[in-house]
């Protein structure tokens, strides 16, 4: 294989490392109460880690746009410019305030994949909607109501909806969304950051008690989602929301011609890519950064769509003097 070529089996442990430092980074912020020191002390981790890849990469999902983002903007090049050319998609600190508020559930997220392998998502919002894996194509739809996806997931799980969970963020705009919900018994797990977690856990139903995730996130955080679970298996919906010609203006400028396009999972990730997480507080898919006299010790989920192999790594870090 030329050395240019995506070789997601020797760059998966890389992509572990990055996730790890970013993570490991941010342990000292945790329950400060400052988003802001948090975030930059993973993004500068992120950055430094990713720059030591034999890689020729190019940040499509970014902390934000070049002019507002000094580091890990959108276009930045990134790696040593020696290997192969990959697109990257990132979340340094993926709930900055779960973190400054010693929260379940902040990771550090990194997926990489071959050029042009993720949508260039805006940022703006994205309504939501995922199921784990082992349901037929189509089992929950954006068209239909959240009432009906949730008497059809009782209905494929052959459970009754008083079984089904479905998580969501508590927030005022899914207020009409949650009353539905209420309505057929179902519960929900109102999670307040964090919906890059909140749609992992659908693939792991069986462990966190998730069935189904809907509503609306940032889309860049659809993208990251859409990416884990191309590697952990599930279905997954998104569709743009615009409040304003300046967001539909970022959507231009970043490709979209569609503004009413409901993307799929393999529409908003088109090709095999690699996708690693890190715990940094303690959440349901993974343990916290654990602090010992001496140690930081991080837990890293490392994933490949191609094989759909899914490895949870610890690692312990001495800490530097
Ligand atoms: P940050 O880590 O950047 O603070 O994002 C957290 C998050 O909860 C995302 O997981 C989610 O997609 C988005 O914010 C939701 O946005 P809003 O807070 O505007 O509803």
């Amino acid at each position: 294989m030329a050395s240019t070529d995506f070789n997601d089996r020797t760059l998966s442990l890389g992509l572990a490392r990055v996730s790890e430092a970013a993570a490991l980074a941010s342990a000292a912020l945790i329950g400060r109460g400052d988003e802001k020191a948090a975030d930059q002390a993973a993004v500068n981790a992120m950055r430094e880690q990713l720059n030591k890849l034999d890689i020729a990469g190019v940040v499509v999902i970014g902390e934000g746009e070049r002019d507002e983002a000094p580091m890990l903007f959108i276009g930045e090049k990134v790696g040593s410019g020696k290997g192969p050319g990959v697109d990257i998609a990132l979340d340094p600190l993926e709930g900055t305030t779960l973190t400054a508020k010693d929260m379940p559930n902040a990771l550090t997220v990194i997926a990489m994949g071959p050029r042009g392998s993720m949508l260039h998502a805006p940022d703006v919002y994205m309504d939501k909607l995922a199921v784990g894996p082992g349901f037929r194509n189509g089992v929950v739809t954006m068209d239909m109501s959240p009432s009906e996806r949730v008497s059809a997931l009782a209905t494929a799980k052959g459970c009754s909806t008083q079984d089904i969970t479905v998580c969501v963020l508590e927030r005022p705009r899914h207020e009409e969304m949650i009353e539905q919900l209420r309505s057929t018994g179902a519960a929900i797990r109102l999670i307040t950051d964090g919906d890059v977690a909140g749609v992992m856990h659908c693939a792991e139903a069986a462990t966190t008690g998730i069935d189904m995730y809907m509503g609306s996130g940032g889309a860049p955080e659809g993208v990251l989602a859409a990416a884990a679970l191309k590697c952990m298996g599930g279905q997954m919906f998104g569709k743009l929301l615009f409040r304003n010609d300046d967001e539909r203006a970022r959507a231009t400028k970043a490709g979209i011609t569609n503004f009413d396009r409901v993307y799929t999972r393999d529409d908003m990730v088109t090709s095999d890519v690699i996708f690693a997480a890190t715990g940094v507080t303690d959440g349901s898919l993974l343990h916290g950064i654990k602090r010992e006299p001496g140690f930081l010790t991080a837990e890293t989920i490392l994933m490949r769509s191609k094989t759909g192999s899914v490895r949870r790594m610890s690692y312990r870090n001495p800490i530097q003097a």
